[in-house]
């Protein structure tokens, strides 16, 4: 457990923790599943939350016990995403989770530097349709890495470019990949959704409406 008192920094993850995109991500690889032959199940996309695109489909091409050959694996990546920035299109700022714009609202008035660290390299497009991107010193995003969560790479480059240290960071995530990845980056890590699904994390907390305001001062 991170003993710092205060943290000074906050890295979000996007997917699963400002809005409920992950859903989308299992719709359009439900899709590709299907043409390898495979259902994918709910249970089975908790294993994708937060894994790179590629890395995603060699995870559901292990799940169906199949493989393709390179052309076929990125018409199928290519596919995915068509079909995942479809089911994006009608994102609003409505869909912004609850609790998580009182939660931008109080670390800008605490002068909390925030960042994103995303794996996904639709993030901007994503920001802008919440008109969220103003509240981010920062934006580490699928396009800024090299290697994919649990690799702590995203968060690390956060922690860099806002100029702070990993022990003075605050991570929010919903997946166990991201959760390693904080914790390999020295960060604190606080997991959102149900804390059976999670193992190593500092804290968890259902939502950011658990995590209010009180939780976000002993944080920072
Ligand atoms: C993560 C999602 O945020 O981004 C994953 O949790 C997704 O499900 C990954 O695979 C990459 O996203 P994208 O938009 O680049 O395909
Ligand atoms: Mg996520």
């Amino acid at each position: 457990m991170n003993r710092l008192k205060k943290h000074r920094c906050a890295l979000f993850d996007l997917d699963g923790v400002i809005v409920d995109t992950a859903k989308y991500h299992f719709l359009a690889w439900k899709k590709i599943a299907a043409q390898c032959g495979y259902e994918l199940t709910l249970q089975d996309n908790e294993q994708l939350k937060g894994v790179s695109r590629p890395d995603s489909l060699n995870r559901i091409l292990e799940m169906a016990g199949t493989r393709l050959d390179e052309t076929t694996f990125e018409s199928y990546l290519h596919q995915k995403n068509k079909d995942y920035l479809q089911l994006i299109q009608e994102v609003t700022p409505e869909d912004i989770l609850p609790g998580v714009q009182a939660a931008l609202n109080f670390l800008k008035l605490n002068k909390v530097k925030i960042g994103l660290g995303s794996a996904s390299k639709n993030a901007l497009i994503i920001l802008e349709k919440l008109q969220i991107t103003s509240f981010f010193d920062v934006i580490i995003d699928g396009n800024s890495v090299q290697q994919g969560k649990p690799h702590p790479e995203v968060f690390l480059k956060g922690s860099n470019a806002l100029g702070e240290a990993a022990e003075a960071c605050v991570v929010f995530e919903d997946s166990q990949a991201g959760i390693d990845a904080a914790k390999a980056g020295g960060m604190t890590a606080v997991a959102l959704g149900d804390a059976k699904l999670f193992k190593n994390m500092d804290y968890c907390y259902p939502d950011f409406e658990a995590l209010d305001k009180v939780v976000l001062q002993t944080l920072f």
